[in-house]
């Protein structure tokens, strides 16, 4: 009766396995372990021809009755998982199926841009702030040394708000904004959305970015200006790219200037792009005008500085050869997914 035993042992050990199986993976784990090929239930029926022919129909009908017994159990705890829903892994589930990739989104090539950009003059120890979209004519114009009826407005066409309020033309209103409140020194980029009430074509659109920065310390020179804008395009565009300041005109900055950087498509030969003059302009800078340091209370006698503003999408249809602004607003993933 030692077999019988067993068998009985067996069936006692299978049922307590079958209980504390938590999902159909352990399930199935325990048919392998008694009913399987070379399962502990299995093996006692593959013994049947050593046992004595007196005991082996005896024998022969236990071990069948312990195998559908087990089977039963197997499938009634089974279906128990199917109609909880909480099946890990059913049956008929297929773990070595490859699995299927789900798409990963990306950073908008602006913002990875905009990232570089601000990613650089901070390892040069500026900070990075932020201002509003929505403005007041007095910090987008008048502080900034553009009164009411100064030309300079007519090149950046306003859109105006209800109450005196308007959208920003340029990230420069946030020179006077943390001008008014910190004491220098001082150094910052800004990065933001400015509007401007324009036909859009391939060039220009209506909505784009800017980064502006500042910086202002005691004997602050153009000198420091040329440095590090110098080093700023050469960790941008690399280090073989050379930059040019031509003589410009903006209303808050004396003297003022326009950067020009040497053609990265054509290393300055001339080419299609740099519509075969071999630079292209980058961003228009300058030291502050004093007018602008004392609309915020600072002593220009004491304190210089220079600021500078670019485009972010000027800058990223240069660095990846865009030639058609509006491609960054269509949300088409052909484009998008190229970067
Ligand atoms: N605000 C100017 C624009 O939108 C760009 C600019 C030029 C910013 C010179 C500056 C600057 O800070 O010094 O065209």
């Amino acid at each position: 009766m030692h077999v019988i035993e067993r068998l009985e042992l067996l069936l006692k050990e299978a049922q307590q396995a079958i209980q504390s199986a938590g999902n159909a993976r352990a399930l199935e784990e325990v048919r392998v372990k008694y009913l399987g090929k070379s399962g502990l239930v299995t093996e006692v029926l593959k013994g049947l021809s050593q046992i004595a022919p007196e005991t082996r129909p005896q024998v022969g009908k236990a071990s069948n009755d312990v195998k559908n017994r087990i089977t039963e159990l197997l499938e009634l705890k089974q279906e128990g998982f199917e109609s909880k829903g909480g099946s890990e892994l059913p049956l008929g589930w297929d773990p070595t199926l490859p699995g299927r990739r789900q798409p990963m989104g990306k950073m908008h090539p602006l913002t990875r841009v905009q990232q570089e950009i601000c990613g650089i003059f901070k390892s040069f120890g500026f900070d990075q702030v932020e201002g509003s979209d929505v403005e007041t004519d007095y910090y987008n114009f008048q502080a900034l040394n553009v009164p009411p009826d100064h030309p300079a407005r007519d090149a950046q066409d306003t859109f105006y708000l209800q109450k005196g309020l308007l959208l920003r033309t340029h990230m420069s209103p946030i020179q006077v904004r943390v001008m008014e409140k910190l004491k220098p020194p001082f150094k910052f980029v800004a990065p933001g959305k400015v509007y401007r009430h324009e036909a859009i074509d391939a060039t220009h659109h209506h909505i784009f970015h800017q980064v502006e920065g500042v910086l202002v310390d005691k004997g602050i020179h153009f000198g420091h200006l040329k440095g590090i804008l110098d080093n700023w395009v050469k960790k941008f565009f690399g280090s073989k790219v050379e930059t040019r300041f031509r003589p410009s005109f903006f209303p808050f900055t004396e003297p003022s200037a326009e950067v020009d950087i040497s053609c990265v498509f054509c290393q300055g030969k001339g080419c299609r792009i740099c519509k075969q003059s071999g630079w292209v302009e980058m961003m228009g800078c300058g030291m502050i005008h004093p007018v602008v340091f004392e609309n915020c209370r600072i002593d220009p006698n004491e304190w210089t500085g220079f600021a500078f503003g670019m485009g972010v999408e000027r800058l990223t249809m240069f660095k990846y050869d865009i030639d058609d602004i509006r491609l960054f607003y269509q949300n088409d993933l052909r484009f998008l997914k190229q970067f």
